[in-house]
């Protein structure tokens, strides 16, 4: 039986999961949403479905086994609800929320329905991340550094309005933080210095920071800093290097780095990351295993408050302790 799927929100990253969808035989997009009804169409055009441009229509009139959420995080208005109470599975794009309160009431309303949830935390999904995973396991863990260092695309508005992205370490750092999470373990404390001069933005109607500096304290001891900056017109760099006392690993994208004294290995994944994880989420649809999910909801969540205490953090000028 095919896995009957819709969509809510067909922007960007909507694009990069449909062509993921397209490779697998049992996925079958059947309902497309956005508020722009040209992208609703020409995606329902491209599968053959239908297209509408308020999700409540669509979930009244769709028979989905599946829905995937590729939102803006201030656009996330009751859809993973309504979706849950009617059993339907949801794949939710990163950050899962722009606050705490409206993530709390998601995962309830999953828990209470049963549904599986994934969450499109891709960095999860390079075969660069798993072997990282492999070769720092049961090491003791000194520190670790990571960035996301780069420019501000033009097209997302939303991106640089900090009331609606919830700023840049909420929306695109929170990769890091999640990855710092999976491969070390729990962030318990965050201090953070922000740059936020507006005048540094490439868009002079955004009010997001430039740069950030956080400093983060983690469950087993070790401590860590993550930077990141949107100000930069020359390329930056993206990823998390994680130091134990024989042995430094890298990574990067798909490429993992691992040196020790006298050993130095580079590992380039060529696996698609997006197409593992839409793989995951349909595998647990059709067979109700859920252990190759990378990021439930709760996970997520969890990602989620750490970005929102290093935002706050950076506007309060105080150390702040994650519950
Ligand atoms: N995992 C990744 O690699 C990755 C990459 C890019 C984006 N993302 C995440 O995906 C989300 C979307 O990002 P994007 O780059 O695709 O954004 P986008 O701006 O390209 O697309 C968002 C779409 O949502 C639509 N929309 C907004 N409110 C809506 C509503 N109430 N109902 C229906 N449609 C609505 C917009 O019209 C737009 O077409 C963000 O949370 C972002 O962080 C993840």
């Amino acid at each position: 039986m095919p896995i009957r799927i819709g969509f809510v929100g067909i922007g960007w990253i909507a694009g990069t999961h449909m062509d993921a969808l397209s490779q697998l035989e049992d996925a079958q997009p059947i309902a497309f949403c956005d508020l722009d009804s040209e992208r609703a169409e020409r995606a329902a055009a491209r599968f053959g479905g239908r297209a509408y441009t308020d999700w409540r229509t669509m979930l009244n009139a769709e028979p989905l086994d599946a829905l995937y959420i590729c939102l803006p995080p201030h656009a996330h208005d009751g859809v993973e609800i309504a979706a849950a109470e009617r059993g339907i599975h949801l794949f939710v794009e990163k950050p899962v929320a722009r606050d705490l309160d409206y993530a709390r009431r998601v995962e309830e309303a999953i828990q209470k329905a049963g549904v599986i949830c994934s969450v499109g935390y891709h960095f999860r999904y390079y075969g660069a991340t798993e072997r990282a995973k492999e070769r720092l396991q049961g090491l003791p863990v000194l520190m670790v550094k990571g960035a996301w260092d780069g420019g501000m695309p033009t097209g997302t508005l939303w991106w640089r309005k900090h009331a609606l992205s919830g700023g840049q370490q909420v929306e695109q750092t929170t990769h890091i933080f999640d990855l710092a999470r999976y491969l070390v373990g729990e962030i318990v404390e965050v201090f953070t210095f922000s740059q936020n001069n507006p005048a540094l933005l490439h868009h002079p109607d955004g009010d997001v920071n430039v740069a950030d500096v956080v400093c983060l304290k983690f469950a087993n001891g070790a401590v860590g800093v993550i930077t990141d900056t949107n100000g930069l017109h020359a390329p930056g760099e993206v990823g998390l290097k994680v130091y134990t006392p024989e042995r430094v690993v890298e990574v990067s994208w798909g490429r993992m780095v691992e040196t020790e004294a006298n050993r130095k290995e580079e590992y380039h994944s060529r696996d698609n990351p997006y197409l593992r994880e839409s793989e995951a989420f349909l595998t647990a649809i059709r067979t109700g295993d859920r252990s190759q999910i990378r990021c439930d909801y709760s996970d997520a969540m969890r990602t989620l408050a750490v970005t929102l205490a290093a935002d706050e953090s950076g506007r309060k000028g105080s150390l702040l302790t994650i519950g």
